[in-house]
């Protein structure tokens, strides 16, 4: 299959009509938004979207998201709206946050894996939700190859998908560049399932309360509250360490880096600008050049595949407030491989 790639910027109108035809005619489009780049289907065709899990090689128990562009397409997926789901997504809706709600049961279960709740989110991002606009609500991952980091450049998403979908829209960077927070809306306190740049102090700030779900910080075996949490996620080719964050750390990666090195590996870290000065010549890339960590997190252990980086240590941060997103996807893309911890 030919993989056409329409610029947002250069080509947007004739771009969103063939996104909308396209997606239509029952095929895949990938789109930017504000935290990574999405691999899209109508929500309502189940052939379409099971197209999606073929692309990616996802399993077929892990759930997508379900891409809204007002608050009335929301709440007609929504068995229950729940207060709670109307506090957060006045608050923090389009953004960078998923609702998992109850679902109608016109949801295709290829969307929901069969489960009886469904994710729902209004991106933050002018032609995600033009799209949206023109197509209905769009059921989308994020749009690499399951296991590797998510895209945040249409390039990345091109390294993935070419000859797997027919179009990728380019946006060009995407803002934040981690996924999006996922919250559960059902019970008496929303619960985050998948920590993003909304944080837990800025749920409790509007919601009163919010707990963070086992298994955000640790391996997930037997049954998860999502399935997400099981499957191996955003792992570069090179193995890779997550150094804990403590008074030791920057001791610790110069000695694993200088012990790769003397054993004929090529290695790399993952690390904040004050580290990389601290390292001296060794290799790093720089991950908060941008903003956060977060930001820089998934373009670079791309970037390590690329320069043929076959160990990769990861610089650790507090786990608390943006930090826990960060270390969520640091510690998966280590495939939970910890060294340093106090
Ligand atoms: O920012 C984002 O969320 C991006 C952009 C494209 O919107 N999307 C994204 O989708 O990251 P994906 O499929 O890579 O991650 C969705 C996560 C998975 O961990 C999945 O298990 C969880 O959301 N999820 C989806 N539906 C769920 C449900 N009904 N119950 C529990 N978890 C669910
Ligand atoms: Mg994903």
């Amino acid at each position: 299959m030919e993989t056409k790639l329409l610029s947002l910027y250069s080509q947007r109108e004739e771009a969103l009509t063939a996104a909308a035809q396209t997606l239509a005619e029952g095929a895949l489009v990938a789109f930017p938004t504000e935290t990574v780049y999405g691999l899209g289907a109508c929500a309502d065709n189940a052939e379409a979207v099971r197209k999606i899990f073929a692309a990616k090689g996802r399993p077929a128990d892990n759930p997508l998201i379900v891409h809204v562009a007002t608050m009335a397409q929301a709440q007609a997926l929504s068995r229950s709206w729940t207060p709670i789901a109307q506090t957060l997504a006045r608050a923090f809706w389009p953004g960078p946050m998923s609702l998992i709600t109850a679902a109608v049961p016109s949801i295709p279960a290829v969307v929901t894996a069969g489960l009886d709740s469904v994710a729902l989110r209004m991106p933050d991002h002018a032609e995600a939700l033009a799209l949206i606009r023109l197509a209905g609500p769009i059921a989308a991952p994020s749009a690499n190859l399951s296991g590797r980091p998510s895209p945040v450049t249409a390039a990345h998403v091109h390294e993935d998908m070419a000859g797997r979908i027919p179009l990728i829209l380019d946006g060009g960077d995407c803002r934040i560049g981690v996924e999006s927070t996922v919250i559960d809306t059902r019970g008496e306190v929303p619960v985050i399932l998948r920590p993003g740049q909304i944080t837990k102090e800025q749920i409790e700030a509007v919601c009163g309360a919010c707990r963070v779900a086992d298994g955000v910080l640790t391996e997930v075996t037997g049954k998860a509250l999502s399935p997400g949490m099981l499957h191996r996620h955003y792992a570069p080719r090179g193995q890779a360490t997550l150094v804990w964050p403590s008074a030791q750390a920057q001791k610790t990666l110069a000695q694993l880096y200088d012990m790769a090195q003397s054993i004929g590996l090529r290695p790399v870290i993952l690390c904040a600008k004050a580290m990389h000065e601290a390292m001296g010549a060794r290799a790093c890339l720089v991950l908060d050049e941008q903003g956060d960590m977060a930001h820089g997190l998934f373009a670079a252990l791309r970037q390590a595949d690329e320069w043929g980086f076959d160990r990769v240590f990861i610089q650790g941060v507090d786990p608390a407030g943006p930090g826990l997103a960060y270390m969520n996807r640091a510690l998966r893309a280590a495939g939970f491989d910890v060294a340093g911890e106090t």
